[in-house]
C-alpha cells in the first residue's frame, strides 16, 4: 500500500441516446464502477467518464416518427439513462454527451490532422436512394424481407427476428421505410478514413492494448490491405457537418470514441482541471471498458485517429461478453429481456451488483445471469453468510452489551488475521478484473467466521462468561468489518451503512489494517434482505407481457414523410377556386385501371366533367351523392377518354392509399373553399 498512486482515465461505451439502459448493459458499467471504485480505494487518482451517444440515424428516424427533434429526444433519454445509472450506483465523475461543443472540437481537430496525413479520401459508391423523399436512405430507412430468415419488415442492416446482420444490398424486397416506395440505386460520394497507411502502428499496437484472443482476430484483417473505413452520411442526419462538405456528415461511430475526450474536456473544466495534464500526461494510464461487439472501433479506428492528431493511445481496452439470461440470449418474448428500470420495481440493486461480481472475470466469455443462482446466492451468501454475522453480532452487542465493544479473543483474533491476511489476494482480484475470485475468497473467509461464530455459541455463552461471549461478538464484528471493506467497489452504500454502523468514514483500502476494540457502536440497520423469488417471476411475467405484444411502431404522419414544399404568398394560394362538389354520376373508365369518370355538381346548373385517379379506392357506386372539394379553375385538360374540367382533393398517405376530401354536412354545391 505504499506503492506510488496512480493516474487513470477510465471510460465505459457510450450508450446509445436511442434504447433504454438494460441488464446487458449493465454487466459494462458495473464492471467498470466496480474497478473504478478500487482504483480510488486505493488512493489512486481516477475519473471515470462515459457520455450518451446521441448521433446517428436512428435517433433521426425516431424523432420523425414521433413529430419531435432529435434535441428533445436525447434529453429525455440522457434523464432517463442518468437516473437508471444513479438507481445502480454507477458513479460516473462526469456523464455527458456527444452533442456538445467539446466533442465538436475534438472531432474537427481529429478530421483536419487526418486530412493533413493524407489519410481521407473520396469514393463514389452506389447507395439506395428515394425518389419520392428525394433522399439517400441509409441502412435504417430501408425496411424489407431479411436474407437470412426471411421475416418481414426488417431493416437494412440487421434483423430483430433472427439477430443478424447484413449489408443494405442484401436485404429482399427493399422498400423506404417512410413512402413505402421501392428505392432506385444512385451513385454518391463518400468520405473515408484510409487505415493502410496506418498498418505498422496498428499492428505493433493491438498486441498491446488487447489480450491475445482478440489480437489475433483483429490481426486476420491484415492477412489483406486494410480496407478504408466510410465516415461520411449523407443529410438529413443527426450529427456534426463535415468541413467543407455541405450536407455530409461525420458518422456516428467517428464522434462518439472522440467523446471520452469531449467529455473529460467538459470534467477538467467544471472542475479547473488541465485537459493536457490528464489525457497527454505520460504517467496517466488510460482504459476503456468494451463489449466485444465493439473490438473493431476501439482498436482499429479510434487508435488511428488518435495517433494522426497525436493523442495519447488507450493503455488497454478491456473487452467483456454478452449477457444471457437462463443461458440463452435476451429475449422479449421470454421476458428476459429486462430493462434497468422494469428490474428496480421488483429487485435491489444492490443484489445484482453482488451478482454480477461473482460472475465477472478478466474473459470475454458471455456471462449468464441464471435466475436460481441469482437467487442462492443473494439469500445464501450476501444475506446468509455475510450480512447475518453483522445482524446477529450487532443486536446480541446491543442487546447483552449496552453496544459497546470489547476486545478480540485469541481464535477470533486468528480468524480475522486470516480475513486481513488475503487483502493482497483480493487487491490483485480487483486489479485483474478477476471479481468473481474475489468472491470466491470472500465466501471462504465467510464460511470460516460462520464456523468459528457457531462453534463458540456466543448466545449460549452470555450466560455462562459474559465477558467471553462479548470478546467473541467483537471478533465476529471486526470481521464482518473487513468483509465489508473488501465488498465496498461492489457494494458502495452497503458499506457505508457499516461504515456508520462502527461509527466510522466510507472506507478505504487502507483501513483494513486497523481494529476495533472498546468503542461504542450504532444502532444496527438495515443491511440486505433475501429476495422473494416470487418477485423475479412477477418480473419476467411483467417483461413477457410487454415482449408479447410489441407496440405497434408509430406510423408516420403523411406531412412529415412528404418533405413540405416552398411556400408561396397569399395571392398565389387564392388563385385557386375550390368549390364543394356533388358527385351526381360516377363510372370506370374504359381502357384507363387507375380513373374514375366523374360528374360534379358545383352548383351553376352546368355539371363539370372530371377524371379522377381514385378507382383502386372507391367503387363508383359508392360516391354517388357525396360532397368533395373541386378545384374549379383549373385548365382544361384533353384526356384520351375526353376532357377533364378540374381535380377533386384527396389525402394521399405515404403507403399509397387514398382519402377523398369531404366538407362537413350543410355546405352545399358551389360553396368556395378557403
Ligand atoms: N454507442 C455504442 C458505443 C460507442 S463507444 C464510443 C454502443 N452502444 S450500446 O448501447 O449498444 O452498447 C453500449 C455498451 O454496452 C457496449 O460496450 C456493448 O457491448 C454493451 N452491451 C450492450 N448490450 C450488451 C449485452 N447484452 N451484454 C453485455 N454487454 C452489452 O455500442
Ligand atoms: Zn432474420
Amino acid at each position: 500500500m505504499s506503492e506510488s498512486k496512480r493516474t487513470m482515465i477510465v471510460t465505459s461505451a457510450l450508450p446509445y441516446a436511442n434504447g433504454d439502459i438494460h441488464l446487458g448493459h449493465l454487466v459494462e458499467y458495473l464492471q467498470t464502477d466496480f474497478w473504478v471504485r478500487f482504483q480510488k480505494m486505493r488512493g489512486n487518482r481516477v475519473v471515470y467518464i462515459c457520455a450518451d451517444d446521441t448521433h446517428g440515424t436512428p435517433i433521426m428516424v425516431r424523432a420523425r416518427l414521433e413529430n419531435t427533434t432529435p434535441e428533445q429526444l436525447i434529453e429525455r433519454s440522457y434523464k432517463q439513462h442518468t437516473s437508471d445509472f444513479a438507481s445502480f450506483e454507477i458513479a460516473f465523475d462526469h456523464y455527458g454527451s456527444t452533442n456538445c461543443a467539446e466533442n465538436h472540437g475534438f472531432v474537427d481537430q481529429i478530421y483536419a490532422a487526418m486530412k493533413e496525413k493524407g489519410f481521407v479520401s473520396t469514393k463514389k459508391t452506389k447507395q439506395f436512394y428515394c425518389d419520392n423523399e428525394k433522399m439517400f436512405l441509409p441502412d435504417s430507412f430501408l425496411v424489407g424481407v431479411c436474407p437470412k430468415c426471411g421475416a418481414p419488415n426488417q431493416y437494412g442492416d440487421s434483423c430483430e427476428a433472427c439477430g443478424q446482420t447484413y449489408s443494405a444490398e442484401e436485404l429482399k424486397s427493399p422498400r423506404c421505410k417512410f413512402c413505402g416506395k421501392e428505392p432506385s440505386i444512385r451513385e454518391c460520394e463518400h468520405l473515408y478514413f484510409e487505415l493502410e497507411p496506418s498498418r505498422d502502428f496498428l499492428a505493433n499496437l493491438v498486441p498491446q492494448i488487447v489480450t491475445p484472443d482478440i489480437a489475433n482476430k483483429l490481426l486476420e484483417w491484415f492477412n489483406e490491405p486494410l480496407r478504408g473505413w466510410c465516415i461520411s452520411r449523407d443529410a438529413p442526419y443527426f450529427g456534426f457537418e463535415i468541413p467543407g462538405h455541405p450536407g455530409k456528415f461525420f458518422y456516428v461511430w467517428v464522434d462518439a470514441p472522440i467523446n471520452y475526450m469531449g467529455t473529460l474536456l467538459a470534467w477538467c473544466k467544471e472542475h479547473g482541471q488541465s485537459f493536457d495534464d490528464w489525457w497527454q500526461n505520460p504517467g496517466t494510464e488510460i482504459y476503456h471498458f468494451i463489449g466485444k461487439d465493439i473490438v473493431r472501433f476501439h482498436c482499429l479506428f479510434w487508435p488511428t485517429m488518435l495517433h494522426a492528431a497525436g493523442f495519447r493511445l488507450p493503455t488497454k481496452v478491456f473487452v467483456h461478453g454478452f449477457l444471457t439470461v437462463d443461458g440463452e440470449k435476451m429475449s422479449k418474448s421470454r421476458g428476459t429481456f429486462i430493462q434497468a428500470k422494469a428490474y428496480l420495481k421488483y429487485l435491489k440493486a444492490q443484489d445484482l451488483r453482488f451478482y454480477y461480481a461473482c460472475k465477472l472475470n478478466s474473459t470475454t466469455d458471455d456471462l449468464d445471469l441464471n435466475t436460481e443462482d441469482f437467487v442462492n446466492r443473494v439469500n445464501s451468501d450476501l444475506v446468509g453468510k455475510i450480512t447475518n454475522l453483522a445482524s446477529r453480532g450487532a443486536q446480541m452487542l446491543q442487546k447483552h452489551f449496552g453496544r459497546k465493544l470489547g476486545k478480540m479473543d485469541a481464535a477470533g483474533e486468528e480468524t480475522w488475521k486470516h480475513a486481513l491476511a488475503i487483502a493482497d489476494v483480493i487487491a490483485d482480484d480487483f486489479e485483474n478484473r478477476n471479481f468473481s475470485k474475489a468472491m470466491v475468497e470472500l465466501r471462504k473467509i465467510a464460511d470460516e467466521a460462520n464456523q468459528y461464530f457457531d462453534s463458540m455459541a456466543p448466545w449460549a455463552l452470555v450466560k455462562q462468561d459474559s465477558e467471553a461471549a462479548r470478546q467473541v461478538l467483537t471478533s465476529i464484528l471486526n470481521i464482518f468489518r473487513t468483509m465489508a471493506i473488501y465488498l465496498a467497489p461492489i457494494l458502495p452504500s452497503y458499506a457505508v451503512r457499516v461504515a456508520k454502523l462502527f461509527r466510522e468514514e466510507p472506507y478505504t483500502w487502507d483501513d483494513l489494517t486497523k481494529r476495533l476494540e472498546d468503542v461504542e457502536i450504532e444502532t444496527y440497520e438495515y443491511l440486505a434482505t433475501r429476495i422473494d423469488p416470487k418477485n423475479i417471476e412477477a418480473l419476467l411475467e411483467e417483461n413477457r407481457k410487454l415482449g408479447a405484444v410489441p407496440p405497434p411502431p408509430p406510423k408516420p404522419a403523411a406531412v412529415q414523410s412528404v418533405p413540405v414544399k416552398e411556400t408561396i404568398d397569399y395571392d398565389t394560394f387564392a388563385k385557386a377556386d375550390l368549390r364543394v362538389a356533388k358527385v351526381l354520376q360516377a363510372e370506370l373508365v374504359e381502357g384507363a385501371d387507375k380513373l374514375l369518370r366523374l360528374s360534379l355538381d358545383i352548383g351553376d346548373g352546368h355539371p363539370r366533367n372530371v377524371f379522377a385517379g381514385i378507382r383502386k379506392a372507391y367503387d363508383p357506386a359508392s360516391i354517388i351523392g357525396r360532397s368533395v372539394v373541386m378545384v374549379a379553375n383549373l385548365a382544361p385538360r384533353k384526356m384520351r377518354f375526353g376532357v377533364s374540367e378540374g381535380m377533386i382533393l384527396a389525402a394521399g398517405n405515404p403507403d399509397g392509399s387514398l382519402f377523398l376530401v369531404t366538407p362537413d354536412e350543410g355546405a352545399i354545391p358551389g360553396a368556395t373553399v378557403k
